[in-house]
């Protein structure tokens, strides 16, 4: 799947010079080089240093009054309790300095993973989501995650398309506004569970390291709740990708991850694709000039799989 552009990142020279020293004390040799990776939406620093050792790590960074900075302290505290097993980087340390925070994160090498049907890897992934919900979440995850609110919970978008439908809704959506706000009116109360939610799973969310195979980045969403919420997330990713609607449908169909709970996959789906719709109308926030185009992409596949779904 072509993977969004990035735009409009922090660099590292954006950050103040207190931190850039204090990470590179801490780092233990000075940082030669940067990379920003494509990929994601936000405004931040996201980038992968190379220090004069050779070494890369990978290092996150924004103002402590930019709501990024909350998102990436809640990142660090679930890599560090994320248990054994779990595909996802190490945590390496949480510098602050100048009114600024940097998370470093163990450097992943390697593509975004492909999700087009001609790759092997959405099969790795429905493995690894698979796995990663076979069991409840440990206590220290669960505790990691429970003082920020769920995003994923929070998801809505139909209530307001309802109450005010804009000009140029396609028809067949407009007829179903009724039925698909009440589905998403449905979701808060499913929303419960305790499973680990990465809750943000998209191509460049994830790198194919060489050595590790496909890992999960970009923990700032994680939370806890039904096993469904990833499986979920990922179906209309991989219509995007290029997989038939009518394939992807009869695949969450199957998934242990989806099947057990039809209801709930049925109502986050509905969330999830409300929300698209939604945002994608609204004015493009500075700095994310591919975001809305992505929306509108990503509430059209939502919709279609809602399809297969609904009587
Ligand atoms: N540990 C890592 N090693 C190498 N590359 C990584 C690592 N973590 C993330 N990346 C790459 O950097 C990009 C940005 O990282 P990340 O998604 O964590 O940042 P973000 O600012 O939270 O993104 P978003 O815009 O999705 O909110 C990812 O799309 C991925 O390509
Ligand atoms: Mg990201």
């Amino acid at each position: 799947m072509p993977v969004p552009l990035t735009s409009g990142r922090l660099q590292w020279t954006d950050v103040p010079l207190p931190l850039r020293a204090r990470l590179e004390d801490a780092l233990g040799a000075p940082v030669t080089d940067t990379v920003t990776p494509a990929g994601g939406f936000g405004h931040q620093l996201a980038a992968a240093l190379r220090l004069v050792s050779g070494r890369r790590v990978f290092v996150k960074a924004a103002p402590d009054d930019d709501s990024l900075t909350a998102s990436n302290i809640h990142e660090a505290a679930v890599l560090e309790a994320l248990p054994p097993g779990v595909p996802a980087p190490e945590l390496l340390g949480i510098h602050h300095a100048a009114g600024w925070t940097a998370v470093v994160i163990a450097h992943l090498d390697g593509p975004h993973p492909d999700l087009s049907p001609a790759s092997a890897d959405a099969g790795q992934i429905w493995a690894l989501l698979e796995e990663l919900t076979s069991s409840p979440a440990p206590a220290p995850y669960a505790a990691a995650v429970s003082t920020t609110p769920s995003t994923a919970a929070a998801l809505h978008g139909w209530d307001e398309l309802l109450a005010d439908p804009p000009v140029g809704l396609a028809p067949a959506t407009r007829a179903r506004l009724p039925q698909l706000a009440e589905l998403e009116a449905a979701w808060p109360a499913l929303a419960h569970g305790d499973r680990i939610v990465h809750g943000d799973l998209r191509a460049d969310n994830m790198v194919r390291d060489h050595d590790r195979g496909v890992t999960f980045v970009d923990w700032a969403h994680a939370t806890i709740g039904p096993a469904c919420i990833d499986a979920a997330s990922l179906a209309p990713q991989l219509i995007l990708a290029g997989h038939a609607p009518a394939d992807i449908a009869g695949l969450l169909h199957e998934h242990p991850n989806t099947a057990s709970n039809p209801d709930t996959t049925t109502a986050f789906l509905a969330a999830l694709t409300g929300h698209w719709h939604r945002n994608a109308r609204k004015p493009a926030p500075p700095g994310a000039p591919g975001l809305r185009s992505y929306q509108h992409r990503a509430a059209a596949a939502g919709l279609g799989l809602l399809g297969y779904r609904l009587s």
